[in-house]
């Protein structure tokens, strides 16, 4: 049997500032859904956030890209918003770009990642929803997990893994995409999505069975809308198990809190830290940037679950150590790598400041 799962998101409005989302927002939105699974619509759903950004995770019987899906996505997003703008909730409707739904809402501000599987005999799911970050944030914990055996004792000792993956990478900037086969590839891959601003993982999909292994969501708010509305705030969702890393493995990448885009402003480096749905209530500078993993079993598209997989006592030491980095991160102020370098920063205020004091500059005498 076919089943598509859908994870659409969008920050519609912040609980206090950017550093929450309020539960009146996450339950119109599971009433919303309910809705549409009474309908018929919907196999299932789970409504949760991550930090400011609500999440939409559906089961249904469509295939991606959708237009009664999307729409359902949309229509909540904006009812959504309406409530948000009586609470005065902060940036409401702030990831909704458009006023018109034309069919899909790629291109209209709200992340997407959606997969269309055929469920196995135990599909293990683990959906990754990030806050104060952006897309390429995936990129390295993508790699470890399927290309990795450092990371993935599994591409060593499984039989069925032992083909590798394929991994299909966006340039966001220029819209193409890419595809590299690991292990062979791996040199030419890490050209590529080693710049995570630029590239970005979007699938990857077994070599051994050619079925997808995981999917991400790749808008960048600030190309679609030529200037900062707020970090893409990102999704990820991979099977685990069977010809696929174990729950274990998938989650392993995240015991180092990497340094990814995003925090104060969408215009800093910071830390990416593994926390429960509970703790991702990114506070200090607005961060540090928070990743959550929600786990499910599906059985015949109903989401069994979630188990909230960060929550474990195991990652109390990736979470210290985020802290830390925090800190010492923090130590820099203004100044890069702690800021993002200019040219990330160009949809920000730095084009504004540099026509104020352009008349400053005057060429160098040599
Ligand atoms: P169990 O023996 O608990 O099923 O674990 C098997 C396994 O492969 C764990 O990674
Ligand atoms: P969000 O992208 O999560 O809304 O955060 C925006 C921001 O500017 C935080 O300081
Ligand atoms: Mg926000
Ligand atoms: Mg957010």
């Amino acid at each position: 049997m076919k089943i598509t799962l859908s994870v659409i998101k969008a920050d519609i409005g912040g609980y206090v500032g950017h550093s929450e989302s309020h539960p009146d927002i996450l339950n119109l939105a599971r009433d919303s859904l309910q809705k549409a699974k009474d309908s018929g619509l919907l196999v299932d759903f789970h409504v949760t956030k991550c930090g400011d950004d609500a999440q939409l995770i559906m089961t249904h019987k469509r295939g991606i890209d959708n237009k009664e899906i999307h729409k359902l996505a949309w229509d909540t997003f904006i009812s959504g918003t309406e409530l948000a703008k009586k609470l005065k909730l902060y940036g409401a409707g702030q990831d909704l770009l458009s006023d018109a739904f034309s069919g899909n809402v790629k291109g209209m501000g709200p992340g997407v990642a959606e997969m269309e599987i055929e469920e196995r005999i135990s599909e293990p799911i683990i959906i990754f929803m990030a806050d104060k970050t952006s897309s390429g944030a995936w990129n390295m914990p993508l790699y470890k997990m399927f290309a990795d055996p450092f990371n993935t004792i599994g591409l060593v000792i499984a039989p069925n893994m032992h083909k590798g993956f394929s991994f299909e990478a966006h340039d966001v900037k220029e819209h193409t995409k890419v595809t590299f086969n690991t292990p062979e590839d791996i040199y030419d891959l890490l050209v590529f999505i080693g710049a995570p601003s630029r590239y970005a993982v979007k699938a990857v999909y077994s070599r051994d069975t050619g079925d997808i292994a995981a999917v991400s969501s790749t808008q960048r708010l600030s190309l679609i809308a030529g200037r900062y509305v707020g970090k893409d705030d990102p999704v990820c969702v991979v099977r685990a198990q069977g010809a696929f890393p174990a729950v274990g493995e998938v989650l392993e990448p995240f015991t180092k809190p990497t340094l990814v885009e995003g925090w104060m402003r969408g215009s800093h480096h910071g830390p990416l830290m593994p926390v429960s749905v509970e703790d991702s209530t990114p506070s200090r500078f607005d961060g540090p940037p928070r990743v959550i993993a929600l786990g499910f079993q599906l059985a015949q598209g109903t989401l069994i679950g979630p188990r909230d997989m960060f929550a474990d006592k195991s990652f109390d030491e990736t979470r210290r150590q985020a802290n830390l980095a925090a800190d010492y991160m923090r130590s820099h102020g203004p100044f890069e790598p702690h800021r993002l370098p200019l040219e990330e920063m160009e949809y920000t205020t730095m084009p504004q400041v540099m026509e104020r004091v352009k008349g400053r500059f005057q060429p160098l005498e040599e």
